[in-house]
C-alpha cells in the first residue's frame, strides 16, 4: 500500500491534528503526515506535531500583508517541497485565493464545526444554540472557493442539551470531529470518495439505517 502524503494547515490548538496524527500511526491508514504547516509561529499545535516527530513549518501571513496570492504561493513551494498528495485544514483561520483552492480541487478538505449546510463561518455553537437547534454537529468536506461550502464527505452529529452553553455543546462536537476527520481523510486516500453533481459518494460504505432523534422517546 502507498500512503497518501497529506499536508495539515492549522492555525492554532491542532487537536484535529493531532486526532489525525493519531490515526496516520496504524500501519494500515491509507496516509501518512509529511508536513504540519502553520500560518502563525505561536500556534500550539506546531509543538505538539514535533513532539510526535512530523515535519513542521511556517508561513507566516503577517510578513505578506494582504497580498494573499504570495502567501498561497508561499505555501505551495512547501507543499511541493514535500511531495504532498492531500491537504487538511485543521482549524486553518486564513481565507485562501480561488487560485490555490481551484489547484487543490479534490484533494483539499475541511472540518467545519456544524452540520453543513446550517451555520457556514464563525461562531456556530453559539448560533446553533440560539437558534434552537435539537441536533448540532461537524463536517468534513471538500474545499471549494465558497467558504464552508464543496461536497460533504462525512457528517456526526450530537445532541443539543437544554443546559448547553457554547463551551459544553463545543466540546462534545470536537469529539465527533476526532471521530470523523481521520475517517475522511481514510477514505480520501483510499480513493473511494467521488464527487458527482456536488455530492459525494463513498464506495463500500453503507450509512446506518437507524434514525437519531432529539428528544429521546420518553420511557
Ligand atoms: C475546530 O472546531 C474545527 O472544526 C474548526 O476550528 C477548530 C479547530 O480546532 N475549523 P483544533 O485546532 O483542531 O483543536
Amino acid at each position: 500500500m502507498t500512503r497518501k502524503r497529506v499536508a495539515i494547515l492549522i492555525s492554532g490548538r491542532g487537536s484535529n491534528m493531532a486526532a489525525l496524527i493519531e490515526a496516520a500511526k496504524a500501519k494500515d491508514y491509507p496516509a501518512e503526515i509529511a508536513l504540519v504547516l502553520a500560518n502563525r509561529p505561536d500556534a500550539a499545535g506546531l509543538d505538539v506535531a514535533r513532539a510526535a516527530g512530523i515535519a513542521t513549518a511556517v508561513v507566516d501571513h503577517t510578513a505578506f500583508g494582504k497580498d494573499r496570492a504570495a502567501f498561497d504561493g508561499a505555501m505551495q513551494v512547501l507543499l511541493k517541497q514535500y511531495r504532498v498528495e492531500l491537504v487538511c485544514l485543521a482549524g486553518f483561520m486564513r481565507i485562501l485565493t480561488d487560485g490555490f483552492v481551484e489547484a487543490w480541487r479534490g484533494r483539499m478538505i475541511n472540518i467545519h464545526p456544524a452540520l453543513l449546510p446550517a451555520f457556514k463561518g464563525l461562531d456556530t455553537h453559539a448560533r446553533a444554540l440560539q437558534a434552537g437547534a435539537k441536533i448540532h454537529g461537524a463536517t468534513v468536506h471538500f474545499v471549494v472557493p465558497e467558504m464552508d461550502s464543496g461536497p460533504i464527505i462525512a457528517q456526526g452529529a450530537v445532541a443539543v442539551h437544554d443546559d448547553d452553553s457554547a463551551e459544553t455543546l463545543a466540546a462534545r462536537v470536537l469529539e465527533v470531529e476526532h471521530r470523523i476527520y481521520p475517517l475522511a481523510l481514510k477514505l480520501v486516500a483510499e480513493g473511494r470518495v467521488h464527487v458527482d453533481n456536488g455530492r459525494c459518494r463513498i464506495m463500500g460504505v453503507r450509512p446506518p439505517e437507524r434514525a437519531f432523534i432529539v428528544p429521546d422517546t420518553p420511557d
